[in-house]
């Protein structure tokens, strides 16, 4: 989200500067394309290399020349998406339609009006991270795994928020979470299979498994889970990331807005932003208990976390992994080291809030999923720090080890990830203009991480500026791009800033010069495909679009930059009040995915339900329908790959 609804949590004002074959023999389903098929998922090695052969009847190109190929496409206020010439795009499973549950496919009502029944075997609100995981390595035949971040309950219910009861809790429990859909490209489009075995659909009611070490901790336990171990659900699941054993990693965001407090919270709830909310943005604690954080104080801890996902086995449980730490998560980029270690890069998107990695200490397995099950609850958990000479530090957050000892509050290794925030604190990691996606580029090994804005930068009572964050009222934010020393699991690294965005007015010399090509403002979605395209994706809020230093950026874009040259090109802008996000696709590199999240966002973010469409009514454009959030679908007409 764009999100004031993140930017409001102001916890930190302290002042410290061959993928192995993944198969399901139940259903005879075998991905073979290997690393190359799934890696180039995800934007790494083997995407394009096959061209688009399979849509020769297309007439294919073959990618070869520039890195940018396109005609940058201007600054738009349209209701509508604009691409460059010669290419199309198709809305693919909007909120609302039927993921393709065998025996329930409910049909979307254009007045809102499904259950919270119909709604959990519908396509949640909100689309956010997405990957394509490919079908025996097909570029026409796949999976679409991807996360629903929130509720615009003005958008979900036919009178919007006018009245409030349990059903309509349910229903936005249920519009959360995550969707599994098939999709094929079958008649010269691509089609949602359902229904389709493997249809489905995770959301703030699905059972949910913790492990790692702070699972069974004492301050995970509840009335409901004296365990300490099982958890109803996963919500505000921003971005995303991709595993090489053939898993999707979702991220819980800003859990901390779907709690109240009846009584002031503690120490450690402020510092993760718990307080009372008179008009509580989400309101599910008034008809369901456990989100009142007084009266269930442990319950907010089992937020926060990184949730793996199996999508090639519906019956699985999902797990939330406790050994990447706990943080207002927005997306999980996994590297791979040299000896097949995993390292995971994380950006926590909040203001003064912090950068992590994860490196694990056993290495990936041949086997896929069942072979690393355990992966990922046993490594180390580090933030970054970013020192004035372009030099900086990984600090490891390992108890006993520095500050984190029982005096300064961490009893054990579950207290240090549950605090993950004050171990930082404790450690001196930099304190970021709200870190949003990481993308790695397997090529240079360089890893970028957007920092999307922060308007409280250098004001009273905050930190001022740094080296990393050198802005005051930083209102369009920037990139840094940094290279881990020897491996991606060295503990020392060289940074830079890739740029800072903005317009000609604003806009300064980045590493590589003067910053080239189109201005842009609050980058937020970051993916490298497959030929090295770094695509940005933007999110500046309703509530400042068209204002101030934002005035002449339009609606939010995807732009391609080439990291070589420093250029950035605008490639694609967006319909009314909405965001973009989430970025995927093929392995040919013929395909795009990305996801319109938030069309018809009202500056309040949370929509008159007789007005949304009269800022946005995309995609239906139905008289009587409302603005949906959905997978947007990008090719070439010539069936070429994107990009060039
Ligand atoms: Fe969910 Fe920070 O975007
Ligand atoms: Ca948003
Ligand atoms: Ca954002
Ligand atoms: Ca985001």
């Amino acid at each position: 989200m764009s999100k004031d609804f993140s930017t409001m949590e102001d916890s930190n004002p302290s002042a410290n500067t061959s993928i192995h074959e993944v198969s399901d023999p139940t259903r005879r389903v075998v991905l073979r394309g290997g690393l190359g098929a799934l890696m180039g998922a995800m934007g790494a090695a083997g995407w394009g290399l096959g061209g688009c052969a399979s849509l020769a009847d297309m007439g294919s190109s073959s990618g070869a020349g520039a890195l940018l190929g396109f005609k940058s496409v201007p600054v738009a206020t349209v209701d509508a998406v604009s691409v460059p010439p010669g290419y199309v795009t198709q809305a693919l499973a909007a909120w609302g339609e039927p993921v393709g549950l065998s025996g329930e496919m409910p049909a979307f009502r254009f007045d809102a009006s499904n259950s919270a029944a119909e709604q959990q075997a519908q396509m949640g609100m909100h689309h956010d991270g997405i990957h394509y995981f490919p079908i025996d390595g097909s570029s026409t035949h796949g999976l679409l795994v991807m996360n629903h971040e929130y509720t615009d309950d003005g958008l979900l219910h036919p009178d919007g928020m006018k009245t409030w009861t349990a059903a309509k809790v349910k229903k936005s429990q249920a519009a959360h979470g995550i969707s599994v859909i098939e999709i094929e490209w079958l008649d010269q489009r691509w089609q949602h299979v359902q229904p389709s075995p493997w249809a489905r659909r995770i959301t703030a009611e699905s059972p949910i498994t913790l492990s790692g070490p702070a699972a069974g901790h004492a301050l995970m336990k509840t009335a409901a889970d004296a365990s300490g171990t099982r958890v109803r659900g996963t919500l505000n699941n921003c971005a995303s990331g991709l595993t090489p054993w053939g898993t999707y990693l979702s991220c819980e965001e800003n859990f901390s807005n779907y709690f109240n407090c009846t009584t002031p919270p503690d120490a450690h709830g402020k510092r993760w932003g718990l307080k009372k909310v008179d008009a509580a943005l989400y309101r599910w604690h008034e008809f369901d208990e456990r989100f009142d954080a007084s009266r269930h104080p442990n319950e907010p801890n089992r937020f926060g976390w990184v949730v793996e996902i199996d999508p090639f086995n519906p019956s699985s449980t999902p797990i939330k992994r406790t050994a990447l730490g706990r943080a207002a998560h927005e997306g999980a980029m996994v590297a791979v080291t040299r000896d097949n270690h995993a390292v995971i890069y994380m950006g926590e998107d909040a203001r003064f809030e912090y950068i992590y990695k994860f490196v694990s200490r056993d290495p990936i397995q041949p086997g896929g999923a069942r072979a690393n099950a355990t992966l990922l609850d046993h490594g180390t958990l580090f933030v970054a720090r970013f020192d004035t000479d372009g030099k900086g530090a990984w600090l490891p957050l390992v108890h006993g080890q520095g500050p984190l000892t029982p005096a300064n509050g961490f009893a054990d290794q579950g207290e240090v990830l549950i605090k993950t925030r004050q171990a930082s604190d404790l450690l001196g990691g930099t304190k970021m203009d709200r870190p949003e996606w990481t993308a790695v580029d397997p090529k240079t090994r360089k890893v970028y991480c957007t920092l999307t804005n922060n308007s409280q930068r250098g004001a009273d009572k905050f930190p001022g500026v740094d080296a990393a964050n050198p802005r005051v009222n930083n209102t369009m934010g920037h990139i840094i791009e940094w290279l881990d020393d020897g491996d991606f699991d060295g503990i020392r690294l060289t940074w830079q800033h890739f740029v800072l965005a903005g317009n000609a007015a604003s806009s300064r010399p980045n590493a590589r010069g003067n910053v080239k090509g189109n201005a842009f403002g609050c980058p937020d979605g970051l993916w490298i495909d497959g030929r090295g395209v770094l695509w940005i994706e933007t999110d500046m809020s309703t509530k400042d679009m068209g204002q101030g230093d934002l005035a002449e950026l339009g609606h939010n874009a995807l732009l391609a930059a080439d990291p070589s040259t420093g250029e950035i090109r605008r490639f694609l802008v967006g319909p009314a009040g909405c965001e973009i996000t989430g970025a995927t696709g093929t392995p040919d590199g013929c395909t795009m995915f990305i996801n319109i999240q938030h069309p018809g966002e009202s500056p309040s973010e949370r929509s008159d339900p007789d007005a949304p469409r009269k800022i946005s009514n995309w995609p239906d454009q139905r008289p009587d329908g409302r603005p949906r959030s959905a997978t947007l679908v990008i090719r070439k007409a010539d069936g070429g790959m994107i990009g060039t």
